[in-house]
């Protein structure tokens, strides 16, 4: 796992603003890839007053992923608990055409610094759909482990579909790749 995460590519990133709001959104085809990646907190069509709204949540850290070029690759956020103790990591998400190079690991590996490293959190947790099968390896990738099903959470198209619960303690957290 170590080598793999060595291997990542880079990617900064910065606070996500509403400039960056109409690539993250042109990144998300329909109904079902936006619940895929937001659970149902969003509407669609995802527009610009429901990502104002997003990125103001109190208690949220929303940021752009940068490649090398300059080019947006992805977003994420950390939504805190009151008492700063733990986090949820929500809305990973990689540009379509970047996918499958690394900027998801890349990515995760720089939003978890920042929870671990630099805002001392002990625990990060998450939700991912059970058939997400790309997200819920990147998660294990890093340590994530399954807590518990949440099962026919959400019905789109005729199906049902069930959410994993995972959590990474900063004791399993591999740390930064620098
Ligand atoms: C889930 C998601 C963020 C993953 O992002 P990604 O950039 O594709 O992730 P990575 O490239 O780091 O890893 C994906 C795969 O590519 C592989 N990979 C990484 N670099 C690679 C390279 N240079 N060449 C070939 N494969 C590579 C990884 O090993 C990994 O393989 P695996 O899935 O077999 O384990 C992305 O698919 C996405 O945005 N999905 C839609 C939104 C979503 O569902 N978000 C999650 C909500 S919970």
């Amino acid at each position: 796992m170590g080598t793999d995460l060595e291997s990542e590519k880079w990617v900064e990133v910065r606070p996500f603003t509403l400039a960056d709001a109409g690539v993250i959104a042109s990144w998300i085809a329909g109904p079902a890839e936006l619940l895929m990646w937001a659970g149902p907190g969003f509407a669609w069509p995802l527009d610009d007053p429901q990502l104002a709204a997003y990125a103001a949540e109190s208690g949220r850290l929303t940021w752009t992923g940068v490649g090398a070029d300059g080019r947006l690759v992805g977003h994420a956020s950390l939504r805190l608990d009151a008492g700063g103790v733990s986090a949820r990591l929500g809305r990973v998400l990689v540009a379509p055409d970047a996918r499958g190079q690394g900027y998801g690991a890349a990515l995760l590996t720089r939003v978890l610094t920042v929870g671990f490293a630099q805002l001392g959190l002990k625990r990060v947790d998450l939700g991912v759909f059970s058939h997400n099968h790309d997200a819920v390896r990147l998660y294990e990738r890093f340590g994530f482990r399954l807590d518990r099903v949440l099962s026919d959470v959400e019905h789109i198209n005729g199906q049902s579909w069930s959410a994993l619960q995972m959590s990474l303690a900063k004791a399993g957290w591999l740390g930064p790749i620098e």
